[in-house]
């Protein structure tokens, strides 16, 4: 009998040490807004009503996007057993209410907190509040969380994002669980049965090609973190994605060519697209690029296989990714501040991918090909591709067989 218990205690405890992520709640990489690009910690209800209404009314909810996030400083105190609120002033309906205007309609709310004793923002952090943290998010509706890393001397990043991965767990409510680590501790390497994506740099700056040196940190432009997931793209799938950070397009440190550029990059790579601009009051150039269907079609693609970076030649990248069914995502990328004319010889070229085994192949397949930005069609690749790029651009096509 005493055997029998400690044999019934031992599987408990095995199975509570490896209950999984909640799966399947980021098949294709999660799309939605984060309000700390733009607003930093000037976070409140109405603007966060507001910006559901916005993700509605300007057509992103219709191209994809679905998570509405709340990033840092929307904490209050904890109370005296220690369950964190929200800011009284900031958020005087509370969190419950506004999660439930956002599910009515038809989004979802995310939040954020971070694995130390404070956040960046120096707010309460979740360190030793793990499963009162958890808990309080499932109460309140909370549907993704982004878990930061400030505050963490002395903690080791697997294991503090898998505390709070079980308490998520055993919360009970389905959370898409993003790890905001900065790839300091090579996330990449262990963040897939712990999370959906993983933050693979530091953060990014409001510039197509820029680093913002703060002293202990630095910011980085567009391209900066481009460079930075050379060798990654082996590690990202269907639920477990390289996050190269929320978005900067719309937020007016780019023009609109860098803006577009941006935009067809965290396409390929198969970055979560979260948008990080004030959605409420968009241009038409930055609703357009935001709400490419056929951009994001790219991205969300059911393969789930990231881009690869075929060649460079002249400061002009050519990128690859493998599609469902055969066809394949194309983007030319011009790095240089002045335009390029391009030639791109598709029958003398030998696009092959190990990872997806994949190979197009062009001397055997035919392929048709439509400009995802024109939204024309530009032939088939039984010719070669000749443009002129202009300066921080991209041409992206979508490639057919037929
Ligand atoms: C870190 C994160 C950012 C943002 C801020 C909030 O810098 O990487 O994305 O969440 O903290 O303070």
């Amino acid at each position: 009998m005493k055997k029998i218990l400690i044999g019934l205690c031992l599987a408990l405890a095995a199975s509570a040490a490896h209950a999984q992520k909640f799966e399947g709640l980021a098949k294709t990489p999660q799309m939605g807004w984060n309000s700390w690009n733009k607003f930093a910690c000037n976070v409140n209800e109405q603007m966060i009503r507001e910006t559901a209404d916005a993700m509605v009314s300007s057509g992103m909810k219709d191209a994809g996007y679905l998570y509405v996030n709340i990033d840092d400083c929307w904490h209050g105190e904890r109370d005296a057993k220690g369950f964190i609120q929200a800011h009284a002033e900031h958020f005087p309906s509370g969190m419950k209410a506004l999660a439930d205007y956002v599910h009515s309609k038809g989004l979802k709310l995310g939040i954020y907190s971070d694995a130390g004793w404070k956040t960046c923002g120096g707010r309460p952090g979740s360190r030793g509040y793990e499963y009162q943290d958890a808990l309080t998010f499932a109460q309140w509706g909370i549907d993704y969380l982004k878990y930061d890393w400030c505050e963490t001397q002395g903690l080791k990043a697997e294991g503090a994002y898998l505390t709070m991965r079980e308490a998520l767990r055993k919360a009970g409510r389905p959370v898409l669980f993003s790890l905001c680590e900065w790839g300091d501790n090579q996330p990449w390497e262990w963040g897939k049965p712990v999370g959906h994506s993983w933050r693979t740099t530091g953060d990014i700056w409001d510039c197509f090609d820029c680093i913002v040196d703060h002293g202990t940190w630095k910011s980085r432009g567009v391209l900066q973190i481009l460079d930075l997931q050379d060798g990654l793209r082996v590690h990202a799938g269907p639920d477990h994605w390289n996050d190269a950070d929320m978005m900067e397009v719309g937020n007016g440190g780019m023009t609109v060519n860098e803006d577009r550029a941006h935009f067809s990059i965290w396409a390929m790579l198969a970055s979560p697209l979260i948008a990080g601009n004030d959605i409420r009051n968009m241009s038409k150039e930055t609703t357009a690029i935001l709400t490419n269907k056929a951009v994001i079609a790219l991205n969300q693609d059911a393969l789930g296989v990231q881009s690869f970076r075929y060649a460079a030649r002249d400061g002009v990248e050519y990128w690859f990714k493998p599609l469902e069914g055969g066809d394949w995502g194309f983007m030319a990328l011009n790095r240089n501040k002045d335009a390029r004319k391009i030639r791109f010889d598709w029958e003398a070229e030998n696009v092959k991918d190990d990872l997806s085994k994949r190979h197009a192949d062009f001397g055997k397949m035919r392929y048709k090909l439509r400009n995802l930005w024109t939204g024309k069609s530009a032939g088939n690749a039984g010719k070669p591709l000749a443009a002129d790029l202009p300066g921080h651009d991209v041409l992206v096509l979508r490639l057919s067989a037929y």
